[in-house]
């Protein structure tokens, strides 16, 4: 590996002359967790590899989809449909890539908003009437009377998977990683009918929920999006949850009464992934996928689910989009799924012979609507071609858009009332924020309480420190407001409620009072401190993680913890994360242990259980029991059931109960994972390369790099200085990561600078990939020529502009390399991968020498 990385640097034109040295050899961790892309290559023909029997499966049917009246509407329709409006029902564009306007050419059949995407002219943070104005918007163009052209209103979907949780004001719940711990079915259907409500009120037709992965490796990022680990866990949820969305999907009987379509998803096994890789290989065989993965599709089918969603991931090698067998013979045939099947963000992109605007593959191997955010024109241009001549058979894609008819007749889309668009009073009622209250009292889990700590006098004097105390954007996690969950603020939650909010209000009621202090200092000693901490919003791939040590080489809120406890004052851990984590130390300095999850915008429920009356007696008891197996050490993953050996902390079912007495052995500290970092996409932040990343200057001594203040911190920047003598370059370096699916999500590389010295030459950016990437360097002189020196700057560059440019995004070694042949000097403060492109540029390619 050392040779091939120095390799690529020689080789690329960048370092011209540069006899740039390999980077230090501690990457094995971070090398062996990159995602091979080896299903990119297919499986050989003869091979029988993710190949299913659908015999071998157990037989359903969806009930309520298909009834006499539907039917007969949906073929004259389909009828009458030209063969451009019929391709175009099987294509969704993102909201973010098309216009109102594009419908008119392009008659694409449903619109989505994906995470990153605000509604029209507006942001992320924008209220309710935006997102009706933009759905009206689409709509109103998609009913237009066109010659040539029949009417057919577009499908609106949003990933509204823990209440409509893309639009302030809403309802957000705990994520369904909190819901599992409840083990509350019934409570799943009001939770569905709320965010359905919530939903439709604001122009929304279709939820892109549940999620029913049943996640057997919990580094994988969407760990928290699955309900549990346990099969029959998620099955007795899945109906639930799909009757709460949709209501009774009887025949004869429309929805759209404040009900939305759902979609069951990712088909399939999208939680049994090898390491918990994202978009990742189930390298397990057909039974495991019957028994673990498919369970909760069996329950979702017959309750009448309107759409599932196609996995981004491979089975045995294969990619789902791609996959006849298991969309077509299993899911279609054998599970009698009548709905129609959705593609996944450029999914049918991977399939091997695909592009994101091409590919007969997936139609003909049964998917029915293509996820084509930002290449549907030319999707649409290719599958039209593709219908024309035969590629794509006549009866595969009337059977398609047979089905997508059907489920826009059943949703009452057809009809010209919208009886819950506009009703804003919904969105975060009472009513409604009294269930996710519920959820969130009965989702916490109880570990460790020694001496009954919990719960407290209401009276008490309680020090209130953590970040995640007065955070609500924290304890909703992703997937609400922005894709990562990242950048919002309490403001952007008008009817929420922190957990600070919620614990001031309980202990005010019984007499008590609270300090708060992020840190744990106080003015006054307090009688018991809680401390709210744990992971920060992330989503998928982002979130992804190579081992379970809860903050590795860094333990700062552990630090908190100690010092506390140090202090003699008895100490209450409320833990935020997706997952479960190795937590021995954190666990060993708490005397009162609550794993809280992400339980969403009503932090006032943590306080319902964890502060009693003023006795000291309990309001609310503590329900909740994990869904998922917590660890003993921080490389047991993964932990299920089943696996050879297991022996968790903690099991499915655990969580401790008021009254009961338990006392937890002081548990062992030392990691076994040493406290290794993996790391993608921070390059440089606070003045360091980020593990297990470094700088490389080319050649040696060409570059003077020095630590500056900056912001008033201290050494929080790097400045580098180009001599001019000979052509250099900068490089972060490390092993290859493979950034292909960053790409597809559209992130930028996104530098903080300052120009110290305007470059006498032209200045290329670029990214090092192996064996080596010819040619793909931008010119980003104009930009840097552009600013005025001295001042903090911002540059986003699209990962796919460097793709585009060749850079092989599988296997990339430099994710920054700057290149000048004469003097230049510039300050970085930052380097990292970003998901709001607000801004990006898209360089021209550089004339390379
Ligand atoms: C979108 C998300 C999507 C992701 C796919 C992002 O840019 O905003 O909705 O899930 O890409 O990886
Ligand atoms: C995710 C889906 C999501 C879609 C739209 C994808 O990247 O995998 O879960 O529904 O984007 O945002």
């Amino acid at each position: 590996m050392r040779s091939m990385l120095a390799a690529a640097l020689v080789a690329a034109p960048l370092f011209a002359g540069a006899g740039a040295a390999a980077p230090a050899g501690q990457h094995a961790g971070h090398h062996a967790a990159t995602a091979p892309s080896s299903s990119r290559a297919g499986t050989p023909a003869t091979s029988s590899r993710g190949e299913a029997h659908p015999a071998n499966w157990p037989a359903t049917h969806s009930i309520g989809l298909v009834d006499v009246a539907t039917e007969r509407r949906v073929a004259a329709l389909l009828a009458s449909l030209p063969l451009e409006d019929k391709v175009g029902q099987l294509i969704q564009a993102d909201i973010a890539s098309i216009r109102p306007d594009d419908l008119r050419r392009y008659p694409v059949g449903s619109i989505l908003a994906g995470g990153s995407s605000p509604p029209l002219d507006s942001d992320d943070r924008s209220p309710a009437p935006a997102w009706i104005a933009t759905a009206r918007a689409f709509r109103a163009v998609s009913l237009e009377p066109r010659p040539g052209h029949v009417p057919v209103p577009v499908m609106f979907g949003i990933d509204a998977v823990h209440g409509n949780s893309n639009v302030v004001g809403a309802t957000i719940f705990p994520h369904n990683i909190g819901l599992g711990a409840t083990h509350d079915p019934a409570l799943m259907r009001r939770i569905g009918q709320v965010t359905a409500e919530e939903s439709a009120a604001s122009g929304i037709d279709w939820a892109f929920g549940p999620t029913l992965a049943v996640p057997q490796d919990v580094r994988w990022g969407r760990a928290y999006e699955g309900y549990s680990e346990d099969p029959a866990l998620v099955r007795s949820y899945a109906g639930e949850m799909i009757r709460g969305l949709q209501g009774d999907v009887a025949a004869g009987h429309l929805l759209q009464k404040g009900r939305v379509a759902a979609s069951a998803k990712h088909f399939l096994a999208d939680g049994g992934t090898r390491a918990g890789i994202d978009q990742g290989d189930a390298d397990i065989d057909e039974q495991e996928l019957v028994t673990t993965h498919a369970q909760g599709y069996l329950a979702a089918i017959p309750a009448g689910a309107l759409t599932v969603m196609a996995s981004f991931s491979s089975w045995q090698g294969r990619k789902l989009h791609g996959n006849a067998s298991l969309l077509t013979g299993v899911l279609k045939e054998r599970l009698g799924f009548e709905g129609f099947v959705v593609g996944d963000w450029n999914g049918h992109g991977q399939v091997p012979g695909c592009t994101t605007g091409d590919c007969p593959a997936a139609l003909n191997a049964g998917l029915d609507m293509f996820m084509a955010p930002d290449h549907w024109r030319e999707l649409f241009d290719a599958t039209l071609a593709e219908v024309r001549d035969g590629r794509i058979p006549m009866a595969r894609l009337d059977d398609a858009v047979r089905r997508v008819l059907r489920v826009k007749a059943k949703l009452g889309l057809l009809e010209p009332e919208r009886p819950w668009e506009g009703r804003l009073d919904a969105l975060g009622s009472p009513a409604h924020r009294a269930v996710a209250r519920q959820a969130v009292r009965e989702s916490l889990v109880l570990l460790k309480n020694e001496g009954g700590l919990l719960p407290l006098r209401s009276g008490a004097h309680v020090l209130v420190a953590g970040a995640a105390a007065d955070d609500i954007g924290r304890a909703c996690g992703g997937w609400t407001l922005s894709w990562q969950g990242t950048g919002n603020s309490n403001a952007d939650f008008p009817n929420g409620e922190s957990i600070l909010a919620g614990l001031r209000t309980a202990l005010a009621a019984g007499g008590g009072s609270v300090e708060y202090s992020v840190d744990g200092t106080h003015a006054r000693r307090p009688d018991v401190a809680v401390v709210v901490y744990g992971e920060t919003p992330y989503a998928e791939l982002q979130g992804d993680i190579r081992h379970l040590e809860y903050q590795p080489g860094e333990h700062a809120d552990l630090a908190v913890l100690r010092r506390l406890k140090a202090e003699g004052i008895p100490v209450v851990s409320v833990f935020l994360s997706g997952r479960p984590m190795w937590v021995n130390a954190e666990l060993n300095a708490s005397d009162a242990f609550v794993a809280a999850w992400f339980p969403g915008s009503e932090g006032g429920g943590v306080a319902d259980v964890l502060v009693g009356d003023p006795q000291g007696a309990p309001r609310h008891p503590f329900s909740g029991s994990l869904s998922f197996s917590w660890p003993r050490a921080a490389s047991q993953a993964p932990l299920h059931a089943g696996v050879p050996g297991y022996d968790p902390l903690f099991r499915v079912g655990f969580g401790l109960r008021y009254g009961q007495h338990a006392t937890l052995a002081t548990l062992p500290e030392a990691s076994d994972v040493g406290g290794a970092v993996w790391n993608v996409d921070r390059y440089f932040q606070r003045g360091r390369a980020q593990a297990p990343w470094e700088f490389r200057m080319a050649p040696e001594g060409a570059i003077a790099m020095h630590a500056v203040d900056a912001g008033g911190v201290q050494e929080a920047g790097r400045s580098f200085a180009w001599s001019g003598t000979q052509p250099a370059s900068l490089a972060i370096v490390g092993a290859p990561v493979d950034l292909s699916r960053q790409a597809n999500a559209q992130l930028v590389l996104r530098l903080e600078y300052r120009i110290d010295q305007r470059p006498a030459a032209p200045v290329r950016l670029a990214m090092a990939c192996t064996p080596a990437c010819a040619g793909a360097a931008l010119d980003v002189t104009p930009e840097f020529a552009a600013a005025t020196p001295g001042e903090w700057q911002e540059l986003k560059v699209k990962l796919g502009c460097l793709a585009d440019a060749g850079v092989d995004m599988s296997a990339v070694s430099a994710p920054l390399v700057l290149a000048t042949d004469g003097t230049f000097g510039i300050t970085l403060l930052s380097a990292a991968l970003a998901t709001d492109g607000t801004g990006a540029t898209c360089p021209r390619r550089a004339a390379v020498p």
